[in-house]
């Protein structure tokens, strides 16, 4: 099923968790491997394509959003203090996978590249 329910999350809402997760994955693993272990094959292949991954997940993020506010009303039900927890955890998550990109591509403009270059460069220069 497509849509969520109160009993379980639907088709679209795990396709975007998991999908976001991998990208996420693939980010912050080859970056911080990068600094340990500088110029490796694994940081070399995906750093190609850290803008296009970024912008990605920038895009399934804002669909992501969209999508879980237009399914508020039949998402499973969060009761007591650690669901509550849960939630503002969720929310902020959302706030940081939003703004992660966003400063990435303010970065990539602030060092002097052009208008369109956060969108389509594959190259960051480290
Ligand atoms: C959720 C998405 C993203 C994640 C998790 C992420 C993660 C990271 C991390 C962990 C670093 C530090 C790597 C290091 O210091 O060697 C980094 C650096 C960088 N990222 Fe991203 N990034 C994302 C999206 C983007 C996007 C969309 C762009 C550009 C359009 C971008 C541009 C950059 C640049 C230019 C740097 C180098 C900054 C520097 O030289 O200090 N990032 N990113």
């Amino acid at each position: 099923m497509l849509r969520n329910s109160p009993n379980h999350y639907g088709s679209l809402t795990r396709c975007l968790h998991w999908l976001i997760a991998i990208l996420v994955i693939l980010q912050l693993s080859s970056s911080f491997l990068n600094i340990l272990r500088e110029g490796n094959v694994y940081s070399q292949a995906v750093v190609q394509w850290h803008t296009t991954i970024g912008v990605g997940i920038l895009a399934l993020m804002a669909m992501r959003t969209l999508w879980a506010i237009s399914q508020l009303r039949h998402r499973p039900e969060h009761r007591g203090a650690l669901q509550k927890a849960a939630i503002w955890g969720h929310v902020l998550m959302y706030l940081v996978l939003l703004l992660m990109p966003l400063s990435g591509m303010a970065f990539t403009w602030g060092s002097g590249y052009g208008v369109m270059t956060p969108w389509f460069l594959h190259t960051l220069r480290r």
